[in-house]
This record gives C-alpha cells, structure tokens and sequence, in this order.
C-alpha cells in the first residue's frame, strides 16, 4: 500500500476525527418528537416481529451499519470487526467510499476484510456520485456486493481543502442507476436531503434514498479541523436534520424507498425515525464508537440490548410488527411544525 497518499491519511484521520468528536447527544430533532403509548396494547411481548425488508431481502433486525471506512491499515482492522459484529446482529453493513481502491487498487485488501468476515452476509458498496457505471460495478465486484450506495458530500467536499469543486453528478447517477444490477441507494453523508433534491434523484429513475440528517458525525467539524486555512465548520447550517429530512420525505414516500440515518443515538430514535416512514435505520458514529472503545463482545451485547430495547419500545406502542409503528400517534414541537408549514409539507 503506497505509504504517503493523500487519500489514505483522509482516511486514518477520519476515523481518529468522528471518534474524537463522538458524543452520546444527537442534535438530528429526534427530541423534538414525542410518540404516545398504547394503555391497552392487547400483545404479547414475545410475540413482536421486529423483521424487516431491506432492499429485497429480509432481515431479523431493523437497522444497519452504514459506511465508514477503507483504504488504510487502520479501516483494514476496523472492517474485520465491523463485519463481524454485522454477521452476528445478521445485518446489512456498508463499506466505506471505494474511489480509493479505484484510483489505487493495491488497497483492495483494507476493504475485502468486509466480505471475507462476512462471506454470506449483505454487504454494501459505496462510491462517490462521481464514479460512473463501470467504476461502480468494479466497487460491486471487489466485495460481491448485494446493494450498492453512492454518496452525496458537497459540503463535506468543499470544506475539505483538497476536495473536489466541481458537482456534474446527476447523468453519473442515471447511467449506474440504469446499468448497475443490484438495487442503488443514493445517500447523503450527514447534512440531509430536501424534497427538492429528493425529486432530481427520483427524476433520473432513483429508488431508494438515505437521508443520512444532520445531528451525528459532522463532516464540516472534522474536514475543518483538517484544515489548516480555513475554518468552514459553518457550512453545517446548511444541513437538515434527520427529522426534518424526514418531513422533506414525506411528499416521496410513494415513490421512493426511504432509509434513515444521521445521529442514531438510541433504540427511541430508530423507532422514532420508523414511525417517520423510513424503511430502515442506518448508523455510522454509534457503531464506530463502540468498536473503538469496547471489545468485539461487549459492542456485540451493546446492539444486541438495543435490539431488544426497540422490542420494548413496541410493546408499549401496540405495535406487534414493523409496520404497525407508523400507526402510533406521534407529536411534533413548535419548530417542526412551523418548518414543515414553511417548507408546504403536509
Ligand atoms: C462516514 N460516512 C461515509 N459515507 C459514505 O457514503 N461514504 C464514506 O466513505 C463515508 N465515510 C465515513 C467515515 C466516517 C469515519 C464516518 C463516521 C462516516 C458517513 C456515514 O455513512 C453517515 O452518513 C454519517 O456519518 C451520518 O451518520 P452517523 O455517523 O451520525 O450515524
């Protein structure tokens, strides 16, 4: 692996950054939100199903680990355990973006650890909405791939001093959307996506988005902190949360498949983000966090507790399956209500 590229070190400081800035709190509105419990919920706690279709294929659990990392040594060892705790949870798990292996194929072997840890898992490969068909099915190939998702970052490229400043992205995510042959998510990393945007994707033949909402790992915070000219943490503002992207969805929802991610900080948020029309929650800083910090086998007892917490949460809304989250009453704040009323959502 060549030792002094640019594209390698932005990977060893990013992990090293999103840990740093990790924090329990999440600022994606989630506490803006309240849901009502059902007195008389008539289940059985046992008997709630908390299986979920995810891109075609069902999965025990609702959530997912979304991307992170590849590329250097350290996202090597990070993604052997990261497959390993989403072969035990049985879930979908992403890689991190794969323009790297593109350009310097050499540093297949820091991604492959994602399949190999994993072989008969869902695994996710990621690019940049600047790679084209043929570049993604090459990501696909490398990790036989079940999905792939390809990243929205403007703000993140802007901020970050050596990042691109030229966005022509639309006519890439046509041809991989027509060409590619396993289902494509479009995602955003962090900042959120308007019903706007919401429609140029659709418009190109999009089905599946990630909101991916501010409110958890911040790349304004950390490309800024790589920078040593300027300070561009501001561009956040920016940004939507998770749950206001969630309002921007709402016009969508027919049309499109939505997933969550974006400040997933605990069991009420993914069922909060459920309750909001997302098919499935993603979770990137969270599980980053856990494998930094703890072993395998207590991050293992972490997601497995917060499994059996979204089960809890359930019982008390009456909801004895996924879908019967979107029935529960739900209540917004003040500011919510007058974003959506200002953004015309209903
Ligand atoms: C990311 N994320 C990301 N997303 C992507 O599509 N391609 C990528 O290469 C990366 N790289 C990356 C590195 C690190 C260290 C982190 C923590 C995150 C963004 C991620 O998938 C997600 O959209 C955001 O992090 C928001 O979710 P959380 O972290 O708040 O759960």
């Amino acid at each position: 692996m060549p030792k002094q590229d640019e594209q390698i070190q932005r990977k060893v400081e990013h992990l090293f950054l999103a840990e740093k800035y990790f924090t329990d709190e999440s600022y994606a509105d989630f506490d803006s939100i309240r849901l009502l419990h059902d007195a008389v919920p008539e289940l059985n706690y046992r008997d709630i199903d908390l299986s979920t279709d995810i891109l075609g294929n069902k999965f025990s659990l609702p959530f997912y680990f979304n991307a992170i990392t590849g590329g250097s040594k350290q996202s090597a060892r990070f993604n052997m355990n990261l497959a390993q705790l989403a072969k035990k949870l049985d879930i979908p798990v992403s890689s991190g973006s794969m323009g790297v292996y593109l350009r310097i194929p050499e540093t297949k072997d820091t991604f492959t650890p994602l399949r190999e840890y994993n072989p008969d898992g869902f695994v996710i490969a990621n690019v940049s909405a600047k790679a084209n068909a043929a570049q993604a099915q090459q990501a696909i190939d490398l990790l036989h791939a079940n999905a792939l998702q390809v990243h929205l970052n403007v703000i993140q490229e802007l901020a970050m001093p050596e990042g691109d400043k030229s966005f022509f992205w639309l006519d890439n995510i046509k041809e991989i959307v027509e060409k590619i042959n396993v289902p494509v998510v479009v995602k955003e990393v962090g900042f959120g996506i308007s019903k706007d945007t919401m429609q140029k994707l659709i418009d190109v033949g999009v089905k599946y988005i990630d909101i991916s909402g501010f409110g958890g790992t911040d790349f304004a915070q950390i490309e800024s902190a790589r920078n040593h000219e300027i300070d561009l943490t501001y561009l956040d503002q920016f940004s939507m949360s998770t749950v206001e992207s969630l309002i921007e969805a709402q016009p969508h929802m027919d049309n499109v498949t939505i997933f969550a991610s974006g400040g997933i900080r605990t069991p009420m948020d993914v069922v909060k983000a459920l309750r909001m029309g997302a098919s499935a929650v993603g979770m990137s800083g969270l599980v980053l966090h856990h494998l930094q910090k703890y072993s395998l086998a207590e991050a293992t007892l972490f997601f497995e507790s917060f499994a059996k917490q979204i089960q809890i949460i359930m019982a008390l809304l009456g909801a004895k399956n996924i879908d019967e989250i979107k029935k529960a009453p739900i209540i917004f704040d003040e500011n919510l209500v007058n974003y959506a009323k200002q953004r015309k959502i209903e």
